[in-house]
């Protein structure tokens, strides 16, 4: 999920990669490697942390050569180490390669390869497909390349070089970027535009499972069944900043628009589809025992912690069975009462929140089992917990939560639906319908993404409100929780949340002609009851916006605008209905000349209390 590099010419590959790798470092990593080809000979040097490591070993053990590939290394299966830091190589060191997201069936196929005698080195996904290659390679590589892609599911940017071979590089990728560069007499490959700009600015951008073949002095593409293609390059005209951000303004705003990919990523590998579709937590070791739990208990900070109010409904909805949800500060120090039986679901994008690791680890001692979901393979939460589900969300940069919070929805109710399969509460037929549904959000959500100017005509009219309310009931409510922190965080607004039914009990006293109020109604019994909210803060003078479905007309007298999101199931409509608020808490932090991705006084990861 992070960067992949590739050089091909007359200079001295490593400097090229290292540099291009540094080009690469916004986007987050854990761990960095490159391979070179010199004399006839593949040589690969690879470290744990910053690119800085890896230079020092470079620079005690020297590798020539003028052909390379390089990485740097968001680990999704395996901790961060040397051993897991890519490039990967065949048994015999010949082939290697270096790849940006995930191998799905990466299990099946390490059984399959172990079975005719490959012994694996490391944790990775991505090692099958050197050894894959391997198995297929008779002498040319883009055959070796093709027959591995049929083999291969899951999303990918692959450079691989093999040093029989060593004038060319082969690069394909599915669902993850890749560009390739066109030089003079030199041709480079990375994820994005950045680490090119140095030495050209006419790209090639292949499309899904166009297999590019690298050559000093040209590029040929071809299908997936091997028949060339032509591909015309295409002059990027941005500056440094605006490439690092993918052609948006901020990373926030490129963070948003990952969600779709992001909430597919983390849903696809979890999901069996032969037969009737049923959900696959057995990888991380989530067996029928989980759901013998007498209670769920989930503790969380800030937006994590929404996705565990989110979770509570989802759970008694889907699993029938009793949760406390707990912000992780209040709960270490509360002297809560549990027992072994309950199971805890610990939720956190760094893996590192002081108070969330404190709770789990209180939990621990008790003698109760830990569920983590986090973002961040190798975290102390990940290493510390029972078991891992991770949100596949790619690094997160901007310090406002926002594709983080979606995946980690996405694995609440993969845990809730499976809870209710185990306990008998949903049947395997709605069991199947529900991940239909799932399946449907992340092009819902890029149908709220594709209306986006919407939301920024209505923050242009209203960001200078000094107070904004979000209310909705149920779901509508959680995700007004998260809808004010979001606004707060990054635009310095007053923004709260209610329950709508509980305005009358006390909030309303706030409301005045200077007040904007955004009602969240998806959930559809309660239509009514929101209605009678949303008339009682118009008579005090409110600015109403509602967010609803498509093609409901019940606010239709009532609001002042409304933001329609696609029509989905009440239940597992949090995923779509924060992303308007996501989108109106970014524009007005634009508008009010703010910079969204570092907001004052905030960090990224709170490691202290
Ligand atoms: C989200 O926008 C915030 N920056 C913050 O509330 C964050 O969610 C919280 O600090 C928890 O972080 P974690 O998920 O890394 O544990
Ligand atoms: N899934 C691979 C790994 O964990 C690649 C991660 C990445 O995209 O950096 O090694």
């Amino acid at each position: 999920m992070c960067g992949i590099v590739g050089y091909i010419g007359d200079e001295e590959a490593t400097p090229v990669l290292i540099n291009a790798l540094k080009k690469l470092e916004y986007r987050g990593y854990d761990s960095a490697g490159i391979a070179v080809i010199g004399d006839g000979k593949l040589s690969v040097r690879k470290a744990k942390g910053a690119i800085k490591f890896l230079e020092q070993r470079i620079a005690t053990e020297i590798i020539r050569g003028s052909v390379g590939i390089g990485h740097t290394r968001w680990a999704t299966h395996g901790e961060p180490s040397d051993v897991n830091s890519h490039p990967h190589t065949d048994v015999a060191g010949k082939i290697a390669v270096v790849h940006n997201g995930i191998i799905e069936n990466h299990a099946k196929l390490r059984a399959f390869l172990e079975s005719h005698g490959v012994a694996f080195r490391s944790q990775t996904d991505t090692e099958v497909v050197a050894h894959l290659i391997d198995f297929h390679y008779n002498g040319d590589l883009l055959q070796a390349v093709l027959e591995t892609l049929k083999r291969i599911e899951g999303s990918y940017a692959l450079s691989v070089v093999c040093e029989s071979s060593p004038d060319r590089i082969v690069a394909v990728r599915k669902d993850a970027p890749l560009v390739i560069g066109v030089g003079k007499g030199e041709n480079l490959i990375a994820s994005d535009v950045p680490p090119l700009l140095e030495y050209t600015r006419d790209v090639y951008y292949p499309n899904d499972l166009e297999v590019a073949v690298v050559y000093r002095d040209r590029v040929e593409f071809y299908d997936a069944d091997g028949d060339p293609i032509e591909k015309t390059t295409t002059h990027v005209e941005w500056d440094i900043s605006a490439a690092e951000k993918g052609g948006y303004e901020h990373f926030m705003l490129k963070e948003i628009h990952e969600q779709p990919k992001a909430l597919a990523d983390t849903l696809r590998a979890r999901i069996k589809t032969y037969a009737t579709k049923s959900i696959n937590l057995e990888e991380i070791g989530f067996d029928a025992s989980w759901a013998e739990a007498n209670r769920v208990v989930i503790t969380a900070c800030g937006t994590a912690w929404h996705a565990g109010v989110v979770g509570k409904y989802a759970f008694e909805r889907f699993a029938r069975i009793p949760v406390d949800v707990d912000i992780a500060s209040e709960y270490r120090y509360r002297n809560p009462i549990f027992d072994p039986k309950d199971i805890f679901i610990i939720i956190s994008q760094s893996g590192e929140t002081a108070d969330t690791l404190a709770a789990m680890r209180m939990a621990r001692s008790g003698g109760a089992r830990i569920i983590a979901i986090t973002n961040a393979v190798g975290s102390t939460l990940a290493r510390e917990a029972d078991l891992v589900m991770y949100t596949w969300a790619g690094p997160e940069i901007a310090v406002a939560s926002t594709k983080a919070f979606t995946t980690q929805l996405m694995c609440v109710y993969l845990i809730a639906l499976q809870f209710g399969a185990l306990r008998g509460t949903i049947s395997s037929e709605d069991l199947a319908r529900h991940i239909d549904e799932l399946e449907a959000l992340p092009a819902q959500a890029e149908k709220i993404l594709a209306e986006k100017e919407t939301i920024q005509r209505f923050a242009a009219r209203n960001f200078n409100k000094s107070k904004a309310f979000f209310m909705g009931r149920l779901f509508d409510y959680a995700i007004s929780l998260e809808s004010a922190l979001k606004l707060k965080e990054i635009s310095y607004t007053h923004s709260e949340a209610f329950a709508a039914g509980e305005l009358k009990h006390g909030p309303i006293a706030l409301v005045d002609e200077t007040t904007l109020i955004v009602a969240i109604c998806t959930q559809r019994e309660l239509f009514d009851k929101m209605d009678s909210n949303i008339k009682e803060v118009k008579a005090r003078g409110a600015t109403v916006l509602v967010i609803t479905y498509e093609g409901e007309t019940h606010f239709d007298k009532t609001a002042d605008e409304i933001f329609r999101i696609p029509a989905a199931p009440d239940a597992l409509t949090p995923m779509l209905s924060v992303i308007p608020s996501q989108l109106y808490a970014y524009y007005c932090s634009v508008l009010r000349g703010l910079d969204p991705d570092k907001p004052r006084n905030l960090a990224k990861s709170v490691t202290v209390e």
